[in-house]
């Protein structure tokens, strides 16, 4: 038993995690070139500046300078093995100020070259439209997805991109982790939708309204790439994890079961074009009056993804709680440890299991074609004297999840397209800005501190992967 001889192999990374040249070659701000470091240790959380101040660090300005470096990084991708390289388009790259007549031709030839560079080394290039990052433009304008005029700007940028790479990319995928929003924090909306919420407007609005905007510019934007090639696939990206009850008791389970709706309902959307009841009944129950036109409904229904992407990094726990009868979902309110489970050193439960799992229960539930596109361990890596990095507790987290997803083909029969890892080279951390928050199989010279000459170093896990790579997963079984 084996993995089908295509299946791909690969790598992810985001545009503003690694590409730094924030504002070289007519490249505008984006959202998160306006975000702060934070600091793990310190327990400081990134924050959202209006505009570039003087006298703060912004982490995303410089990256790892792939923008300067790709040529070299992909020839250690190819090294490496990888067969498909997932990364983001900058939106600002393209459209700076958001609405502009025009594309920046040296934004799009930025990514033709990469694209091609990709192509010449065997590597298929995966493309995410938004990973977590819109004009800041579009947020000072129009309030990013608040607005619908949002969706007219997206799908023109989505368009601009089908053309120019056509032929080169087959995948797309449009909002990074759509659902993370489910949490309603205001990190959360800003990566997602690139809403700032102001205090005037109830959170859960925001979340609701900004979300639709989007998944109707997801839809469209499925409808166009089918119109310009039925070769372009475009597939939804969810952060996909378990949520396990923490007892036997049935109100504990029924918790787990409508916390994974309430986190799961942007992928219905996606899927079935339509809303469950569920989260309409939910609007009506609460008050919420968002805009849904007729329109939008049908349009929903006419772009359906074709494949689902997810990431997978940990699983949750959820309990009931007497102040909860309506079962609500509260987040991470209703979360509690699993003692079954170690954590990174972010807090993050280490279940490959849960891998398993998540593949196994978006089958069952949409049955369509999956990409696992991010999965991968946050570390503190050292360098030794020799110049070694020796992450053996990354290949242990790699090799238990790769395991999982094997089985959950091998054994499941779970039709799983691709495995990515986040990251095959050190970038920025997403969530807390920190370059010492390491996912990488490169390692980059560079940390917290600004401190770094940017020179790259294969780490053990590097040649590891090659060698999973290279037999196409019978390595991890031995
Ligand atoms: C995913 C994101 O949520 O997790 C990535 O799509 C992110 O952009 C990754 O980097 C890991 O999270 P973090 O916060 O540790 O970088």
């Amino acid at each position: 038993m084996q993995l089908d001889k295509n299946f791909l192999w690969g790598g992810a990374v985001a545009a503003h995690q690694l590409e730094g040249a924030y504002d070289i070659d007519g490249k505008g701000l984006s959202i998160a070139d306006v975000m702060t470091a934070g600091d793990n240790i310190k327990k400081l959380p990134r924050r959202i500046t209006s505009g570039v101040k003087k006298g703060e660090k912004y982490p995303n300005h410089l990256g790892v300078d792939f923008y300067n470096h790709y040529r070299e990084d992909i020839a250690l991708f190819k090294e490496m093995g990888l067969k498909a390289f997932r990364t983001s388009i900058a939106w600002s790259r393209i459209f700076p100020n958001a609405d502009d007549e025009e594309p920046n031709e040296k934004g799009l030839k930025f990514y033709d070259d990469l694209f091609d560079e990709c192509l010449k080394n065997g590597i298929e290039p995966i493309v995410t439209l938004s990973h977590f990052e819109i004009p800041y433009a579009l947020h000072k304008k129009y309030h990013g997805f608040m607005n619908r005029k949002s969706i007219d700007l997206f799908v023109r940028f989505a368009e601009v991109c089908f053309r120019r790479y056509k032929g080169k990319v087959k995948y797309y995928m449009t909002f990074n982790e759509i659902n993370n929003q489910a949490d309603i924090c205001a990190h959360h909306l800003a990566q997602e939708g690139a809403v700032i919420p102001r205090d005037s407007i109830g959170m859960e609005y925001l979340m609701y309204q900004s979300a639709h905007y989007e998944l109707v510019a997801s839809a469209l934007a499925v409808k166009k790439a089918h119109e310009i090639s039925e070769d372009i696939k475009v597939g939804c990206m969810i952060a996909a994890g378990p949520v396990y009850p923490n007892s036997q008791d049935s109100r504990d389970n029924l918790k787990a079961l409508l916390t994974m709706d309430y986190k799961f309902w942007f992928a219905d959307v996606h899927v079935r074009g339509s809303y469950p009841n569920m989260i309409l009944k939910h609007l009506r129950r609460r008050n919420i009056n968002i805009d849904i036109t007729n329109n939008d409904l049908k349009v929903l229904k006419e772009g359906i993804v074709d494949y689902i992407a997810m990431s997978y990094y940990s699983s949750n726990v959820v309990r009931y709680n007497d102040d909860n009868t309506d079962y609500e979902y509260r987040g991470s309110k209703d979360y509690v440890n699993n003692k079954f489970l170690e954590t990174t050193d972010w807090g993050w439960s280490i279940d490959p299991i849960g891998l398993r799992y998540s593949l196994n229960w978006l089958n069952d539930r949409y049955d369509l074609p999956i990409m696992v596109v991010e999965n991968g361990l946050g570390a503190y890596d050292k360098v030794e004297s020799d110049g070694n990095i020796n992450d053996d507790y990354r290949i242990d987290y790699l090799k238990s999840h790769i395991r999982e997803m094997m089985n959950a083909v091998l054994i499941d029969g779970v039709n799983v397209l691709a495995y990515m890892i986040w990251t095959p080279i050190d970038v920025v951390s997403a969530s807390t800005g920190e370059y010492d928050k390491r996912y990488g199989l490169i390692y980059v010279d560079m940390n917290n501190v600004g401190v770094g000459t940017m020179e790259r170093r294969k780490k053990k896990s590097f040649y590891w992967y090659k060698k999973v790579i290279e037999t196409n997963g019978g390595s991890i079984f031995k």
